[in-house]
């Protein structure tokens, strides 16, 4: 099959770029490598795990409705999968026009595009932040308090609201995705898990919000990958017209106090952070109710958090990732 790839040099579109070529794939990749976090990263992806398969990124920005535009009428794939966005909840309120640009914007213009060149199927990123702390735990796809914490996780409900009434009258099928903390090599350097390795390996700055109670429904990265490989295919059973959302999450919350003493433990040494006030965009607890995506594709994200952080920390020590952590810590906006 082929497929269009958004935010491809980023941490879950360059893992899902190389599995589906690995797949034999054809895939056409975009990102707009963005400054958010240290673009020597995303560019170490791309030279890592997509040039050694000849998939080149190119460069395009999703809010540039033309170049989109332009790209999908030409390369008519068969799947467009949109990842490409502003991520992270904590940007201050005079940088919130970036989340504008890349997830409301940009984010229409991809659906406008899938849509108008009858593209078959649309997935796109949504995230377990469009819930909120009044919906209920575990978190389920028919909740209907959605109040997002936070300005990043209403443009992620946004998306899906807007999906639906494009998707209705289409020939597209539509799946939104909703990622459960996503976490494994080559991931974010905005992110508790990584800061906290990068932490013991390299003695970069780790900031500790609140007092570790908060909870997360940890994913990693393969499984992540391969859920959305499988949520593909099931919507080949599924008529023009259709869209839902699904939870990509395994339903295991654990505390950040328990993976920084999981982290401890596996580094035998000990994350060194300064404390700082809980952040009221952060919800207290995610927790998937997973119960919908085993119904459809029998399986849910299962590897343990012991696991999947034992893999990323063994990644970070290579000598060529360690030397840049400080760098790639000290690089996020
Ligand atoms: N990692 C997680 O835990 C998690 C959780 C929930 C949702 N998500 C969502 O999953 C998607 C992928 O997240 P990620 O963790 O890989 O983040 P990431 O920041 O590593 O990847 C996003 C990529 O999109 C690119 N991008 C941003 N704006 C763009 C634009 N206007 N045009 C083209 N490219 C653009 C960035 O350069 C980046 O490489 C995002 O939509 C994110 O919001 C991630």
């Amino acid at each position: 099959m082929k497929y269009l790839v958004t935010g491809a040099a980023g941490f879950i579109g360059s893992h899902l770029c190389h599995k589906l070529t690995t797949e034999g794939n054809e895939v056409i990749a975009i990102d707009n490598f963005s400054d958010y976090y240290d673009v020597n990263l995303k560019k170490l992806r791309v030279e890592k795990l997509l040039t050694p398969l000849q998939v080149k990124v190119l460069g395009v920005d999703i809010s540039d409705k033309n170049a989109i535009n332009e790209l999908i009428a030409s390369s008519k794939p068969e799947v467009v999968i949109n990842l490409a966005a502003q991520a992270g909840v904590r940007l201050p309120t005079d940088q919130i026009h970036k989340y504008v640009n890349s997830n409301l914007v940009g984010f229409s213009n991809v659906l406008q595009s899938t849509v108008s060149n009858n593209i078959p199927y649309f997935l796109y990123a949504s995230s377990s932040s469009v819930y909120g702390d009044q919906a209920a735990i575990p978190y389920t796809e028919n909740e209907q308090k959605l109040h997002p914490n936070s300005f990043y996780g209403a443009t992620k409900l946004a998306n899906e609201l807007l999906t639906p009434t494009l998707i209705k009258s289409s020939s597209t099928i539509a799946r939104g995705l909703r990622f459960f903390t996503v976490y494994g090599p080559w991931g974010r350097p905005d992110m508790a898990y990584f800061r906290m390795i990068a932490n013991v390996v390299s003695g970069s700055e780790f900031n500790f919000f609140g007092d570790g109670s908060v909870e997360r429904d940890f994913t990693y990265i393969d499984d992540a990958v391969n859920s959305v490989l499988e949520l593909t295919k099931e919507l080949e059973k599924r008529k023009p017209g259709y869209s839902d959302v699904v939870n990509l999450g395994g339903g295991r919350p654990l505390s950040m106090n328990y993976l920084l003493e999981n982290i401890n433990k596996i580094s035998k040494a000990e994350v060194k952070f300064n404390r700082q006030s809980s952040n009221s965009n952060d919800a207290k607890k995610t927790m998937s109710d997973s119960s919908y995506i085993q119904s459809l594709i029998g399986s849910k994200p299962e590897t343990k958090l012991e696991d999947g952080i034992n893999k990323t920390y063994q990644w970070i020590i290579q000598t060529d990732i360690a030397d840049q952590l400080t760098n790639w810590v000290r690089s996020v906006q």
